[in-house]
C-alpha cells in the first residue's frame, strides 16, 4: 500500500490520456471539456429537443411547403427562428463530436469491462440511432443538400435487399416525392430522438447519481459559444430541392453527412463492412478476457451496523440492503460482485473503517481484500514508528492520480490506496496523534476520478461535508489536500513543501 506495494498498475496508454486531460485543466478542472464530455453531450441533446420543439412548430411538413417555412424562419425571424435553426444544426455536430470523443475516452481508458459493460453496450447501441437523427434532420428542410442526401442514403440503403421496389424509385419522379414518404421523414426524426432518450436513461442507470450536466460554467460557455456560432454563421437553405437536376451543394456538413462521400469515394459495400464490423468490435470489447480482475469488496457481518453509508457513497450501484442474518431488526450491506468496480470508496464511507477501534486487527463492515484497512494501520504504525521524531511526513495517495510513491524518504512516509475515496477520514487524526507532524491527502483533480465520485466524497468528507466527517477539532494547520493528475508529481511535492513551512512556522511561533 506504500510505494513498495502498489496495488493496480495503470496501463501507460491510460496515464497517456489522462496526462493529456490534465494539461487541458488550463483555468480548472471545470472548464476542461474532456472531462465532461457525457454531460457536454447530454446538455446538446437538451438544447437539440428545445430548438427541435421550435422547428417543428414552424415548419410545414408538407414536401411543398417544408422549403418555404425553414427559409422564412432564417429570413424573416432571424432574431429567433433564424437563431434556433442555426443553434439546433450546431448543436447536433457539437452532439455527435463530444459522443464521439467520449467513446474514445472511455476507450482510451479502458472503462468498457466488467462492470461498465453494460453502459458500454447502451452507449454503443445510441451510435446507431445517432446517425440516423442525424442525417435525418436534413432531409426536413427539402433542399439542395436534403435531397443530395436523401438520394445518397436510398441508394447506400439499397444495397441491403430489404425493399420490394427499390428505395431509390422514390426519388425518380421529376417534380418531388410524395407527401406519405416526406411524412415518414418527419416521423423518423421525430421518434429516434425520442428513443435517444429513453436510451440515454438507459446508459446510466447502472451509474449512481450520474453526471448530466456539465459544470455551471462549463455549460456556460458552451451555451454562449453554440449562440455566438449561430449568430455569425447562421445557417441558411440551399436552393430548393429539383429532382430534375443533381444538386449543387456550395456548403456540405463533413461531421453529420461523413458517410455519403465516404460511400462516394469506396463503395456502398466498404462503407457498410466499416461500419457494421466497427459496431461488431464495440459490441465485443467488453467480452474480451480481462487478466485476473481485481477482488471485490466484501462484506463483514459483525462489523456492519446498517448505516447505508456505503450505498449512498457507491459510484455504481453495487451496494444493497439485506436483513441482517444474525441481528434481528438491522440491516446489512450485499455487495453484488457484478457491478463492484473495486473501488474501495465504501470503506472510505464506512464508520467502522474508523483506526481509532481498540481491536489488534482493524475489520470494519466493508473492505478491500486487496487492501485491507487493517493493512494500512499497521503500515502507518510501523512507518511512523520507524521516522525520526519531528521529522515525520505522511502522504496519503491514490493510484491513479500523482505517483506519490516517488515522493517516499526517511521522513516522509507515502501510502497509494486504490482511490483517495478509500480512505476514512479518521485516519488524518490518527497519524498526527500518532506523532506524524503533518498529513497530506493527494487525489486526483475534480472530475478526474478514475471511479467517478471518489475525489468529490473524499473532499466533503475530509471538510466536514459529509459522513463519516474529518473531526473539526483536527488542526487544519497540520494537513491539507492537494488534487493533482498523474503528472501532478511536482504539484503534491510543492504541496507538502507548503505544509512543512506551514507546520515549522507555527512550531516556531509556540
Ligand atoms: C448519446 C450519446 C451519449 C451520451 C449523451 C452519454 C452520456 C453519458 C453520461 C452523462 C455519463 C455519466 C458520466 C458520469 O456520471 O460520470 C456517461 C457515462 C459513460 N458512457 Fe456515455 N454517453 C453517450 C454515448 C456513449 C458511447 C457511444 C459510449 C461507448 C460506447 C459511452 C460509454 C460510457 C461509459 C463507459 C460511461 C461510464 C464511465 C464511468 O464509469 O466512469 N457513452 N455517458
Ligand atoms: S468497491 Fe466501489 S463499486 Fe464496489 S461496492 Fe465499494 S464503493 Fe461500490
Ligand atoms: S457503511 Fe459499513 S456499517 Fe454502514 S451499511 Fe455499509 S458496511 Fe455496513
Amino acid at each position: 500500500m506504500n510505494a513498495a506495494v502498489a496495488s493496480m498498475p495503470i496501463p501507460a496508454t491510460q496515464r497517456w490520456w489522462q496526462r493529456c486531460e490534465d494539461r487541458l485543466d488550463l483555468l480548472s478542472p471545470r472548464l476542461n471539456p474532456l472531462r465532461h464530455l457525457g454531460s457536454i453531450a447530454m446538455l446538446m441533446f437538451w438544447v437539440l429537443l428545445a430548438s427541435g420543439v421550435y422547428l417543428y412548430a414552424a415548419i410545414d411538413t408538407s414536401v411543398s411547403g417544408a422549403y418555404a417555412s425553414i427559409d422564412r424562419l432564417s429570413r424573416e425571424q432571424w432574431w429567433l427562428g433564424g437563431i434556433l435553426r442555426s443553434v439546433h444544426r450546431y448543436a447536433a455536430d457539437l452532439f455527435v463530436l463530444c459522443t464521439l470523443l467520449h467513446l474514445l475516452r472511455e476507450w482510451v481508458l479502458g472503462r468498457f469491462r466488467g462492470f461498465r459493460r453494460m453502459t458500454w453496450w447502451t452507449g454503443t447501441a445510441l451510435l446507431p440511432l445517432l446517425m440516423v437523427s442525424a442525417i435525418g434532420g436534413f432531409w426536413l428542410n427539402w433542399d439542395q443538400l436534403g435531397q443530395y442526401s436523401a438520394i445518397a442514403t436510398a441508394e447506400w440503403l439499397d444495397w441491403w435487399p430489404l425493399f420490394a421496389t427499390p428505395f431509390m424509385r422514390n426519388f425518380l419522379g421529376v417534380s418531388s416525392i410524395s407527401d406519405r414518404l416526406f411524412s415518414l421523414f418527419v416521423f423518423v426524426h421525430l421518434g429516434v430522438p425520442l428513443l435517444m432518450l429513453f436510451g440515454c436513461w438507459f446508459h446510466v442507470r447502472k451509474l449512481a447519481q450520474p453526471i448530466v450536466w456539465p459544470p455551471r460554467a462549463l455549460g456556460g460557455v458552451m451555451l454562449s459559444m453554440l449562440l455566438l456560432t449561430a449568430l455569425s454563421a447562421p445557417v441558411l437553405s440551399h436552393a430548393p430541392a429539383d429532382l430534375a437536376r443533381v444538386p449543387v451543394l456550395p456548403a456540405f456538413d463533413w461531421l453529420l453527412l461523413a458517410v455519403h462521400p465516404l460511400v462516394a469515394a469506396t463503395s456502398a459495400t466498404t462503407v457498410w463492412l466499416a461500419l457494421l464490423s466497427m459496431l461488431l468490435l464495440l459490441l465485443a470489447l467488453p467480452l474480451w478476457p480481462q487478466r485476473s480482475p481485481p477482488a471485490v469488496a466484501e462484506v463483514h457481518a459483525r462489523h456492519c451496523s446498517g448505516c447505508r453509508r456505503c450505498v449512498a457513497d457507491c459510484p455504481y450501484d453495487a451496494i444493497t440492503m439485506t436483513a441482517h442474518p444474525q441481528r434481528p431488526g438491522f440491516a446489512l450491506a450485499v455487495v453484488d460482485a457484478d457491478a463492484c468496480a473495486s473501488c474501495g470508496i465504501c470503506v472510505g464511507s464506512c464508520p467502522s473503517s474508523t483506526p481509532f477501534r481498540s481491536m489488534a486487527r482493524l475489520v470494519t463492515g466493508i473492505d478491500m481484500p486487496q487492501q485491507p484497512i487493517d493493512t494500512l494501520r499497521r503500515m502507518l504504525r510501523e512507518r511512523l514508528q520507524a521516522m525520526p521524531p519531528g521529522h515525520r511526513r505522511v502522504v496519503f495517495g491514490c493510484d491513479h492520480g500523482a505517483p506519490v510513491g516517488a515522493l517516499e524518504a526517511a521522513d516522509v512516509a507515502t501510502f497509494s490506496l486504490i482511490c483517495i475515496g478509500q480512505l476514512p477520514p479518521a485516519f488524518v487524526e490518527y497519524a498526527l496523534r500518532d506523532g506524524a507532524d503533518m498529513v497530506l491527502v493527494s487525489g486526483c483533480p475534480e472530475s478526474g476520478c478514475a471511479f467517478r465520485l471518489g475525489q468529490r466524497w473524499a473532499a466533503a468528507r475530509l471538510a466536514g461535508e459529509r459522513d463519516p466527517k474529518l473531526r473539526a477539532a483536527v488542526p487544519a494547520s497540520r494537513w491539507a489536500t492537494v488534487w493533482a493528475g498523474a503528472d501532478g508529481l511536482a504539484q503534491v511535492a510543492a504541496a507538502l513543501d507548503t505544509l512543512q513551512q506551514r507546520v515549522a512556522r507555527e512550531k516556531t511561533a509556540r
